[in-house]
């Protein structure tokens, strides 16, 4: 392991502590209502290679709601080019998904008002979804958390994840998201290792997002962690044995209970292959204060369902490309001259995504969650309920899909570059 003195003797500065994400303060009077607003805008003093941010800072302002709540972001437009906000993750009315799709970005000075209900728990995120890769790079990005009123609420802290060389427009930077293998991960704005000193033997829930465009977190099992939720939410079941491997837009909760001393890494892993040879980088070193008695693991509200049975595919996505192309498919066809598939509303399909690509690719679908019935032909242990799901090279996924929300919904790969160089299409469900 590559030993925090050898990163001192590299002349990286000692660690600094994780710190903590601000949240957007609700100027709702009323109870039910969260209403926050964002202002996207360069950031001043871009020193820290974020060139953008949201009220002055990135990662933008945590937003927090409960399930149930309504959710209004005014969204005012300080950067010199059209945004929009996107919320993926989140089931959100076509007009409010934030795609330049039929739907006009938000101009230079303008304001615009997203406005819909949060219909599901869990850990979320926000990011634009104009000119993505550029400006999520940029560090236009921020979490949404919605509680479940019926969960046990232990101290909750937001972590996200992304790799700095991304937010520097004078880094020699590999085109088309190609392999790179920097793994200088940042979490919360600051550069890692970064040191986390929890009170001893206290349950807490720890939010992950990876909100790199590129770059895939793997991190190993560690004493008194268990992973509990995912893409949507609390998991069917915990997972107490690692590796959890995050692509671009996944996101992890984990119920985690510090005792002892501990250093957690990330293995590396490459988009080119999976795991690959090199060091473990060291995310967050972990030092428990005080002698406090280890409070006992909470008994969360598992739903341990058998997934839903696998069958035929009735629509099928092929990823193809290359990095020595720079070009990127589904079915052969790169975004926007694609082949728009409809789904009548209340329809009820398999979807088979085949990865033929030499490189991983996090397929991602706005709108809708989706059940992973099968991977590679075999069924997942519990039910798995996924927005975002990383194909390794050659892998066949299966996913159910209840077509519930009406509109044009983007299907493509969450490693931007790939999604900008085509690997996008449409889906689009019909309204009654
Ligand atoms: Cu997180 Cu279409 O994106
Ligand atoms: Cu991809």
């Amino acid at each position: 392991m590559r030993s925090l003195a050898a990163l001192c003797l590299l002349g990286v500065a000692a660690a600094q502590p994780l710190p903590t994400l601000p949240e957007a303060p609700d100027e709702a009077p009323e109870a039910g209502v969260v209403h926050v607003a964002l202002e996207a805008a360069a950031l001043p003093d871009p020193t820290h290679g974020y060139v953008y941010g949201f009220n002055g800072a990135s990662p933008g302002p945590t937003l927090r709601a409960r399930r149930g709540d309504t959710l209004v972001v005014e969204l005012t437009n300080r950067l010199d080019t059209p945004t929009t906000l996107h919320w993926h993750g989140l089931h959100v009315p076509f007009a409010m998904d934030g795609v330049p799709w039929m739907v006009d970005p938000v101009a230079p000075g303008e304001t615009f008002v997203y406005q819909f209900p949060l219909e599901q728990a869990g850990t979320y995120w926000y990011h634009p979804h104009f000119d993505t890769a550029r400006q999520v790079d940029g560090g236009l990005f921020g979490a949404v958390i919605v509680e479940d009123p019926a969960d046990p609420t232990p101290p909750d802290q937001v972590w996200i994840a992304d790799l700095p060389l991304e937010h520097d427009p004078s880094a020699a930077r590999p085109e088309h998201g190609h392999g790179r293998l920097s793994d200088a991960w940042w979490i919360n704005g600051a550069p890692t290792p970064l040191t986390w000193a929890p009170p001893a033997g206290v349950v807490q829930r720890i939010r992950l997002i990876n909100a790199s465009s590129t770059g895939y977190l793997a991190l190993p099992a560690l004493p008194g962690v268990r992973r509990i939720g995912g893409d949507q939410g609390l998991l069917a079941a915990p997972e107490a044995h690692g590796p959890w491997v995050l692509g671009p837009g996944d996101r992890a909760d984990f119920e985690w209970r510090p005792v002892d001393p501990a250093v957690w890494a990330s293995d590396p892993y490459s988009l080119n292959g999976g795991p690959r040879w090199g060091d473990p980088w060291p995310l967050v070193e972990v030092t428990p204060q005080g002698e406090i008695a280890p409070q006992p693991m909470i008994q969360w509200a598992f739903d341990e369902a058998a997934p839903s049975p696998d069958g035929p595919a009735d629509l099928l996505y092929v990823l193809s490309g290359s990095d020595r192309s720079g070009h990127w498919y589904i079915n052969g066809e790169r975004f926007p001259e694609v082949t728009i598939h409809e789904l009548a509303l209340g329809d009820q399909v398999v979807i088979e995504v085949r990865n033929l690509s030499p490189t991983h690719h996090p397929f991602h679908l706005h709108g809708h969650a989706f059940e992973v019935v099968s991977v590679d032909g075999v069924p997942p242990p519990h039910r798995r309920l996924e927005d975002t799901v990383d194909l390794g090279i050659g892998q066949t996924l299966r996913v159910r899909l209840n077509a519930t929300n009406p509109g044009d919904w983007m299907a493509h790969c969450h490693i931007l570059p790939h999604a900008e160089e085509g690997m996008m299409t449409v889906l689009r469900v019909l309204g009654e």
